[in-house]
C-alpha cells in the first residue's frame, strides 16, 4: 500500500495542473461472483486517494452480500469511498431497491464510478434496472448528507411520522476505509447520519490492515463507534493465500487477513 493516511480534502485543487507526473493509464479488473456472472471494474490511474485499486474490503464484502442476498435484496444501500464500487454494483445485480455509490468528489472518481455503472446495466436484465437503481456521486466523509438522503424515496427521507419508517439508508458499506485513522471520526459521523435508526440496518465495514504495524490504530475505528453509541459485532474474518501487495513489509499473516465487521444502533435508540 502506498502513502498514509495524511493527506487533507482540499489537495485535489490545491497543487497546479503539472504538480503531479504524469498519471499511469486506467486499468480494468474482471471480478467473478459465485453466480458465474463477471463484474467489469474500470480503475483511475494513480490515485492520491487510493482509489486506484480494487481493495479486499470490496471483493469481501461483495461475497459477503452474495452468502445472503437477503443482506441488500429490496435495501437501499449506501456505499462510501467506493473506488471502482464493486459492492454497490453486486448490491444492484443482487436486487437492492436503491443503491448511492460515492466517493471523494473528483471528476474523474464520479465519471469512473458511472462508467462501472453504465457497463454493468449494459449486462444485467433486466435493461435499465442498475442504471435506474444505481447513483454514482461525490462525498467527503462526514459532510453534510441531505444531497444523499434526497436520493431516498420520499417514504424513506421523512422522519418517523408514526408509519415507524425512520430517515435513512438500510444499509452502508465501509470497504477498506480505515487505513485513514484522521478520518475515523468522520466516517462514525456519516454513518450516524445516514443510516436507518433501525435494529436491521448495517453498516458493513470490512478491511485488511495492509500496514500490518498499524492494525491497532486501523482497530481505533470501532472504539470510536462504540464510544458515539453504536454497536459492533465481528461476522467475518477470512486469511488469503496471499496479501494483496506481495513484497510489502511487515507480518504477513496480518496482511492476508481480511476482517468483517457489522456496525450497527443499538436497539434502544431505535423506535420500531
Ligand atoms: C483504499 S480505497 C478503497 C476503495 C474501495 N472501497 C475498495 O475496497 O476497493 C479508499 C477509498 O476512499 C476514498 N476516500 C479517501 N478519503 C476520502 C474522503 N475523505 N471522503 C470520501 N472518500 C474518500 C478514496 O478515493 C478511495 O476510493
Amino acid at each position: 500500500m502506498e502513502g498514509d493516511e495524511a493527506y487533507g480534502t482540499g489537495f485535489l485543487m490545491d497543487e497546479p495542473e503539472d504538480y503531479y507526473p504524469p498519471s499511469p493509464p486506467p486499468t480494468k479488473q474482471i471480478f467473478g461472483m459465485q453466480n458465474g456472472k463477471q463484474v467489469t471494474l474500470h480503475l483511475v490511474g494513480h490515485s492520491p486517494t487510493e482509489a486506484h485499486h480494487l481493495w479486499n474490503g470490496a471483493k469481501f464484502i461483495s461475497d459477503y452480500f452474495e452468502q445472503d442476498p437477503s443482506r441488500v435484496e429490496g435495501k437501499s444501500v449506501l456505499e462510501l469511498g467506493a473506488g471502482a464500487g464493486l459492492p454497490s454494483l453486486v448490491a444492484g445485480i443482487l436486487g437492492a431497491r436503491k443503491v448511492v455509490m460515492t466517493d471523494f468528489p473528483d471528476p474523474d472518481l464520479v465519471a469512473n464510478m458511472q462508467k462501472n455503472i453504465d457497463e454493468c446495466n449494459a449486462t444485467v436484465e433486466p435493461e435499465g434496472h442498475v442504471a435506474r437503481t444505481i447513483d454514482a456521486a461525490g462525498f467527503v466523509w462526514g459532510a453534510d448528507p441531505e444531497p444523499l438522503l434526497a436520493r431516498l424515496a420520499p417514504a424513506c427521507q421523512e422522519g418517523d411520522g408514526g408509519d415507524g419508517m425512520q430517515r435513512g439508508f438500510d444499509v452502508l458499506v465501509l470497504a477498506d476505509l480505515l487505513f485513514r485513522h484522521s478520518e475515523h471520526g468522520a466516517l462514525v459521523k456519516t454513518i450516524k447520519e445516514t443510516m436507518r435508526a433501525s435494529p436491521d440496518s448495517a453498516a458493513y465495514v470490512f478491511f485488511t490492515s495492509y500496514r500490518p504495524w498499524k492494525q491497532d490504530l486501523d482497530m481505533g475505528f470501532f472504539d470510536v463507534a462504540r464510544n458515539a453509541g453504536l454497536e459492533v459485532e465481528q461476522v467475518s474474518e477470512r486469511k488469503l493465500e496471499k496479501p494483496l501487495f506481495e513484497g510489502d513489509p511487515g507480518d504477513l499473516d496480518v496482511q492476508k487477513t481480511v476482517k468483517g465487521f457489522i456496525v450497527r444502533w443499538p436497539v434502544e435508540d431505535c423506535n420500531s
